[in-house]
């Protein structure tokens, strides 16, 4: 036997291996057909969780040949899909809002009135760390079915740093993806407080805990929630303590969250709804992600972010479903796919590479997933049909089985 020959497997009996490492080279920027050129008859080898060989069948070296195999009978193979940016742990559900907002109220009014995010901070507060868990599990594995090998998790349903923590242990206790915590307790103001900044002076002495649980922050920069500048003192003390940033960025009003983002350094700019061009070439400029959540924008009836511009001034450029009980209530991925290409005419490699490549480095995350290469995680989709259904049919992602570090999560 080779020597570590056993921890080795094999996946062959791929018809066409779409690495997107072309894409990848370019931080996913300015994706296009080329993009999806593939290894016909091809063969993944993984040890460990990591990608050691890739390559066309009949270039396999021999000391791969007696390793145990997976094979995956001439399936189109594609890098997993991430999901960066959910609310995925909560409890309670706001149908109630989503009647409201469709007769005519607004998000802001509905969340003044007792609604909002603070109706499911109650409800998330009132569960266990089990129950949660138990919530989320049954969430991550709709997700898995659907390709996703990745998914972002924030907090931010807790608003007490017990109930912040609850969150992101049952997070952490998740299987069947890789999970990628985010603290958010700067999500609104608990009335406790009486404050934003009060309330951030607290979250900012609560950070040397939680960076055991979390190491990175996200922060819903508003009006009526956080001002860029309330965040901008959070977010350095966050840096301080070696977490790296997101914000909920432009989404209801410019409020200056994507400047923000670039100033701070941060992985991502989530929302962007009001996002002009102004600060779009400021974007592309920088490598901060544009995290696009088009299935937010259609609950809220809200315009769609400019992804065209975006993406034609070279920025990086990621989707996701932002699935929360509010905004988004709402795991289907194949939904945000072709709402970015129905509405905000967003091509079909565009749409596949910000699913994978560009929500990589939302997360910081681009030397280790988003495409398929040498020296990544194994984390890929086998698809039951052609490249060409992915993003087509509301519902119904065509995947036949998922794998998240080589191994099987479907
Ligand atoms: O991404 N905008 C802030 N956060 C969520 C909504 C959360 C909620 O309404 O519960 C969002 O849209
Ligand atoms: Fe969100």
């Amino acid at each position: 036997m080779f020597e570590g020959v056993k921890d080795i497997k094999v996946f062959k009996g791929i018809g066409e291996l779409v690495t997107l490492s072309s894409a990848a080279a370019r931080q996913g920027r300015r994706a296009a057909a080329k993009d999806l050129e593939s290894i016909r008859d091809a063969v993944v080898v993984e040890k460990k969780g990591k990608i050691v060989w890739l390559g066309p069948r009949t270039d396999l070296p021999t000391k791969y040949r007696s390793s145990a195999s997976v094979n995956l009978k001439g399936a189109v193979v594609i890098p997993g899909l991430i999901e960066c940016h959910t609310h995925l742990i909560y409890a309670g559900n706001r149908s109630g809002e989503f009647e409201r907002r469709n007769q005519g109220e607004s998000y802001q009014s509905i969340a003044k009135s007792g609604g909002g995010i603070l109706s499911t901070v109650q409800a998330t507060r009132d569960a266990s760390e089990g129950e949660l868990t138990k919530i989320g599990q049954r969430r991550i594995d709709r997700f898995a079915k659907q390709g996703v090998t990745t998914v972002e998790v924030k907090s931010g349903y807790g608003l007490t740093l017990k109930d912040e923590i609850k969150m992101l242990k049952a997070a952490k206790a998740l299987r069947n993806a890789r999970i990628v915590p985010t603290y958010l307790g700067a999500h609104a103001v608990p009335k406790e407080f009486a404050n934003a900044d009060a309330y951030v002076d607290s979250l900012i002495e609560t950070l040397p805990k939680v960076r055991r649980y979390a190491r990175r922050v996200d922060a819903f920069v508003e009006n009526g929630y956080f001002s860029a500048s309330t965040t901008k003192r959070y977010l350095a003390a966050a840096r301080l303590n070696g977490m790296t940033a997101s914000i909920h960025a432009d989404q209801l009003t410019l409020s200056g969250g994507s400047q923000l983002a670039i100033e701070m350094g941060a992985t991502s700019a989530d929302h962007l709804v009001q996002a002009g061009l102004q600060e779009i070439a400021a974007l592309a400029k920088s490598d901060v992600a544009c995290v696009l959540l088009p299935s937010s924008d259609l609950y809220m009836d809200i315009a769609y972010p400019k992804a065209r511009e975006m993406i034609d001034a070279g920025a990086i450029v990621a989707l996701s479903t932002d699935f929360n009980p509010g905004t988004a209530p709402s795991q289907d991925v194949a939904l945000v796919g072709i709402l970015a290409r129905v509405q905000m005419k967003m091509t079909f490699p565009e749409t596949l590479v910000a699913y994978t490549v560009g929500a990589a480095h939302a997360l910081g995350l681009e030397k280790e997933i988003g495409s398929i290469e040498i020296g990544k995680s194994c984390d890929f989709a086998v698809l039951s049909g052609g490249l060409d259904e992915l993003f087509l049919d509301v519902g119904h992602m065509p995947i036949a089985r998922t794998f998240c570090q080589g191994l099987e999560t479907t």
